[in-house]
This record gives C-alpha cells, sequence and structure tokens, in this order.
C-alpha cells in the first residue's frame, strides 16, 4: 500500500512508514496546492500531513482510493472532515503528545510580552544600550499574582493553568463544560462568562480550535472589553483573532501587548504587525521540539498503520467511522 507523506518529516519517521509501506515523500518540503496533494495522492491509501495542507472535497473527490488522512496536529481545520466522512475516508489527530509542549511556548509568549524580551534583545542588538542601568527602561507588567483568563480549558488549556501555579496566579476560565470540582480546586481556577474574563484578567489566553464558531472568537468589541494594561496570547489557530482588529488595538494601546503563534492566512501575516514594538511574533512553533514533533509523528503513523490494517485508530476524528 502507498502513503504520501506532504511534508518532510523525520528519516526515522519515513523508515518507520517504509517496513510496512511504500513511500511518496515532499523532499523539497514544498507547501503543496489542494491540486498538487490531489495529483501526488494517486494510488495512495493514506496521507500523513501538516496543519497547512488542505485536504477538500475536490481532494477525495479525485481520490476514491483513499482510506485515511492521518493529521500530524492536534487541529484539523485543514481538513474538510464532514466531506472525508460523507466517503467514508477517516480523518485522524496527534491530541495530547503536545499538551506540555504548546503550554510551554504559550508561557514563553506570554511572559516575552509581559516583560518585553523581544524588544529589548533587538535594542541591546542595535546597540542603542548606552546607559547602564535606566529606571524607566523597558517596563513591563508583573506576571506573578496576577490574573490569568483561558478561553478554553481542554487539555492544553488546563496545561497552561497548571504552569499559573507556580506564578501565584488566579485563574479565570471560560469554556463550554465546567472542570470537575476537585480539577478547579487543584488549578486554581473558576469558571467565568467569557465578558467576566476579558473584564478581569491582566493575560488573555485563547485556546480553543478554529471553526466557523469560533472564527474572530476576539475582535474589536471583546478587546475593547479587555484591561488596557492586559496581553493576549494566541497559540490555538489563525483566525481565532480578528488580526486587523488586534493590530489596531495595540497601535492604540488599548491593550498592552500581544504574543502571536498563528495568524490568519498564515506564513502571510498582518504587516500592521511588523511595525508595533508590542507585539511578540513567533511563525506557529507551538509544538516545535524535537521530541514532541517525533512523538507526533509516532502517533500519526500509529493511526494510520491502525485504519490500513482495518482496525479502528486510537485518535479518530470522524467518530461516525468506528
Ligand atoms: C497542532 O497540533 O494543531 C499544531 O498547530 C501544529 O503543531
Amino acid at each position: 500500500m502507498k502513503v504520501l507523506v506532504t511534508r518532510k518529516v523525520f528519516p526515522e519517521s519515513i523508515e518507520a512508514l517504509q517496513k510496512r509501506f511504500e513511500v511518496v515523500t515532499n523532499p523539497d518540503d514544498a507547501p503543496w496546492s489542494p491540486d498538487q496533494i490531489a495529483e501526488r495522492l494517486a494510488g495512495c491509501s493514506a496521507a500523513m500531513s501538516t496543519v497547512l495542507c488542505k485536504f477538500d472535497e475536490a481532494v477525495f473527490a479525485r481520490n476514491p482510493q483513499l482510506k485515511v488522512v492521518s493529521n500530524i496536529a492536534v487541529g484539523y481545520n485543514n481538513i474538510d472532515v464532514a466531506s472525508a466522512t460523507r466517503r467514508g475516508i477517516r480523518v485522524t489527530n496527534t491530541p495530547g503528545v503536545l499538551d506540555d509542549t504548546t503550554a510551554d511556548l504559550t508561557w514563553s509568549l506570554l511572559m516575552a510580552a509581559a516583560r518585553r524580551i523581544a524588544e529589548a534583545d533587538a535594542y541591546v542588538r542595535r546597540g542603542d544600550w548606552k546607559v547602564a542601568f535606566g529606571m524607566h527602561s523597558f517596563l513591563g507588567v508583573d506576571i506573578h499574582h496576577a490574573t490569568l483568563g483561558i478561553i478554553g480549558m481542554g487539555r492544553i488549556g488546563q496545561a497552561i493553568a497548571r504552569r499559573a501555579l507556580g506564578f501565584d496566579m488566579r485563574v479565570l476560565y471560560h469554556n463550554r463544560t465546567a472542570l470537575p470540582a476537585g480539577d478547579e480546586k487543584r488549578l486554581n481556577a473558576v469558571r467565568v462568562e467569557r465578558d467576566e474574563l476579558l473584564a478581569r484578567a491582566d493575560f488573555v489566553v485563547v485556546m480553543v480550535p478554529y471553526s466557523q464558531a469560533t472564527h474572530h472568537l476576539i475582535g474589536a468589541a471583546e478587546l475593547a472589553k479587555m484591561k488596557p494594561g492586559a496581553i493576549l496570547v494566541n497559540t490555538a489557530r489563525g483566525g481565532v483573532v480578528d488580526d486587523a482588529a488586534l493590530a489596531q488595538a495595540l497601535k492604540d494601546k488599548r491593550i498592552a501587548g500581544a504574543g502571536l503563534d498563528v495568524f490568519e492566512g498564515e506564513p502571510k501575516l498582518n504587516a500592521a504587525y511588523l511595525g508595533l514594538p508590542n507585539v511578540v511574533l513567533t511563525p506557529h512553533i507551538g509544538s516545535a521540539t524535537r521530541a514532541t514533533r517525533l512523538r507526533m509523528c509516532e502517533t500519526a503513523i500509529a493511526n494510520l498503520t491502525a485504519v490500513l490494517d482495518g482496525r479502528t485508530p486510537p485518535n479518530l476524528v470522524n467518530k461516525e467511522l468506528a
């Protein structure tokens, strides 16, 4: 059976696949369009893909032999799951293995934005640091004892909340379902309505999947509800935050800062961000450690192999097909 791997992965992952399957790779690591994916999928029973490889209705229509799309990601908004389900194509993801790594990156951005790390680093490198100590230079905001608001309290949201305990923070969260009382107590977390969270939090972190329902979940109206000194962090998905509205709010100093790892239409980003000192930008690296990315590939391979062996994969997204 033939497997298409749509982006470059680790040699050991390709070797693991080659033990069982014929493998078609993307050695240049070029981000293929849906049309190119459809073409290269010819004769393949499975695809192993990353977050920006689009699998739409047309890709599936041209590849009726396809049995599974195994995303090397917890998110799967690059895949038209409804269309895959109609055609009996399994979609799988890699939940669990990247929670802590993504929580770490979320905290890196939160802390970098709060303490103006990127701005200060650029200042030192430019040779602008001429006076040894300035009482007023690079004043940031305190993280310890502040209030952290988390919108989306799934596994990653909870991993972010766990880290807040070390900073003696209060945690507010907004989520469809409440955590069990024991978990709330352990995390020192209180469930509130979204508007209350926006009004009270010093740091707002969004950690929800992207869908029509979460499109521009944070826009001009929500930014207007945040404290003027607050910082917004998005390590979830581009499109959850309205980039134009956020850039304007940062420019107007409506909020103090932001840390962003994901963008609408990435890798392109709203040009206004580039001129703003109060936003820290990273290129979608939430899960980017070697150990985690390897585990994600291993999980994706296990999912794909299960489907091709006729078993229910451990991380089936379209559960109707179990
Ligand atoms: C995911 O897993 O959805 C990330 O965005 C990719 O690391």
